[in-house]
């Protein structure tokens, strides 16, 4: 019987965010909760947060602020509410949230949310708010409930075709603009067997593809059954085995743990899809060693060559930051030449935002906001042509899609290639999870449009 009470939770920032959101709403499903998308009826309201820039930090605080009035009205009606902060903003403020914001009622952690049931009763009988930011002994994936008794909370999930799947968690590089390994911890593998349970429970609710997640995933190195310590790769080819899935990937990688036995899985890999995203972060090796990112440019082209070698098809993308302080223009016009010489598929950009406690905050040298926003207008024109150059490639291909959605238009289904472009087509809702060849026969800057070939 479904629950009668009901959880609200709303994702900030990455995609291991939205998978932690998952599995918060799932941890409730044992306590009689549902998952809503109004939140006037919730009375339990989680913000999953995200800290990775200024800006996103500062969305929470607006968002806190619009909750105030439905709280108040909620509370006008008999109805307590209480008010989650989880996530990567919980970590770094923790109390500091309690003080800046009187709705909030819980401040809880991503090592901690599966205490978040215990929490939010000990909130509700004590009466007092509560901040749980420990790196708990415990693995929290084992306290979690297992997915394959834990009903999706959401219904729309259930037929879910794409999800995600954390195998590994923090960091151990210490970039220095990133607060990363401050707010999510150490670098930790999940142990292959509950992963491969894991797996198999989204596979029997319909998933047919899996994205391995991890902030530094290539860096896996889970316990496996034989009692050795497995490499990302040999996790994939294990994964790549389970019957029903049909596509896997895997992000976000560093270019210092792209192993030769993962390159290899792009060749020899059916399964693994053609896509790679390998954030470099600047294209001076002045500022990669000031952002301790233990590559250089020489080694991140010799890189790519080899992954081309292995897999020519593939589909790059990267993450670039501008304006890291004392970033010369010279230095900026090297990131813009590493770009058109390896020729990315996508790519995500970001100004440099000074993160608390991070070496980086500390340099003298901080660029003028203008100079950030100049760089960044600039770089993200040279990365939009380079996408609708890849795009506009594809015109004319007929291109394996595995459908996800319905589209805004009647009868149109949204997908995904092999490559990570959302593909549109026209097409019956019965051909949702499936992967259906499609002539591809238009390009905008961000998507694809077809026709489908066979069904
Ligand atoms: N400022 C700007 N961008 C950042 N990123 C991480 N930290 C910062 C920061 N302080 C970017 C990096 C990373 C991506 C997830 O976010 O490019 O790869
Ligand atoms: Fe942050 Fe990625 Fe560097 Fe780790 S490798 S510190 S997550 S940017």
């Amino acid at each position: 019987m479904p629950g009668t009470k009901k959880v609200f939770v709303k994702t900030f920032g990455c995609q291991m965010n939205v998978y932690d959101s998952e599995r918060i709403a799932e941890s409730l499903i044992p306590y009689g909760f549902t998952e809503t998308d109004c939140l006037e009826e919730a009375e339990v309201i989680v913000l999953n947060t995200c800290h990775i820039r200024e800006k996103a930090a500062e969305k929470v605080y607006s968002e806190l602020g619009r909750l105030r009035q439905v709280k108040e009205d909620r509370r006008s009606l008999g109805k307590p509410t209480i008010v989650t902060v989880a996530g990567c903003v919980a970590q770094a403020e923790g109390a500091e949230i309690l003080a800046r914001s009187t709705v909030v009622d819980l401040v809880v952690g991503p090592q901690s949310y599966h205490r978040l049931p215990d929490l939010i009763f000990r909130a509700q009988s004590e009466s007092r708010r509560i901040v749980d930011t420990n790196f708990p002994e415990e693995d929290k994936f084992a306290s979690l409930p297992d997915r394959s008794i834990a009903r999706p909370a959401k219904p729309a999930s259930a037929r879910a075709a794409s999800a995600f799947l954390t195998v590994q968690e923090g960091c151990d590089k210490f970039c220095t603009f990133c607060v990363v390994p401050y707010t999510r911890g150490m670098e930790f593998s999940r142990p292959v067997d509950s992963l491969l349970d894991e797996a198999g429970s989204l596979i029997s609710r319909g998933v047919r593809e899996l994205t391995l997640l991890g902030q530094n995933v290539n860096a896996y190195h889970g316990a496996g059954p034989d009692g050795k310590d497995w490499s990302l790769a040999r996790l994939i080819g294990a994964v790549a085995r389970l019957d029903g899935l049909e596509r896997l990937r895997y992000t976000t990688s560093h270019p210092h743990d792209m192993s030769d036995d993962l390159i290899a899985a792009h060749r020899d890999e059916a399964k693994l899809m053609p896509y790679l995203h390998l954030p470099f972060q600047a294209g001076s090796n002045r500022i990669l060693a000031a952002m301790n990112r233990k590559h250089t440019v020489a080694d991140y082209l010799r890189l790519i060559d080899k992954i081309r070698t292995a897999r020519p098809d593939i589909a790059l993308s990267t993450d670039v930051i501008v304006g890291f302080p004392g970033e010369t223009e010279s230095e900026f016009q090297e990131t813009l030449k590493l770009i058109e010489e390896v020729g990315f598929a996508q790519a995500f950009s970001f100004k440099y935002s000074p993160r608390p406690g991070t070496p980086a905050a500390k340099i003298d040298e901080q660029l003028p906001e203008e100079v950030k926003s100049e760089r960044l207008h600039r770089l993200q024109a040279v990365l939009a042509s380079e996408t609708s150059r890849f795009n506009e490639g594809c015109i004319g291909r007929v291109i394996p899609v595995l459908f996800e959605r319905r589209g805004r238009r009647d009868g149109q289904l949204v997908g995904r290639s092999p490559y990570l472009q959302p593909v549109h087509a026209d097409g019956a809702a019965d051909l949702l999870g499936r992967i259906i060849p499609v002539e591809i026969s238009q390009a905008g800057p961000n998507s694809l449009v077809g026709v489908i070939r066979a069904a």
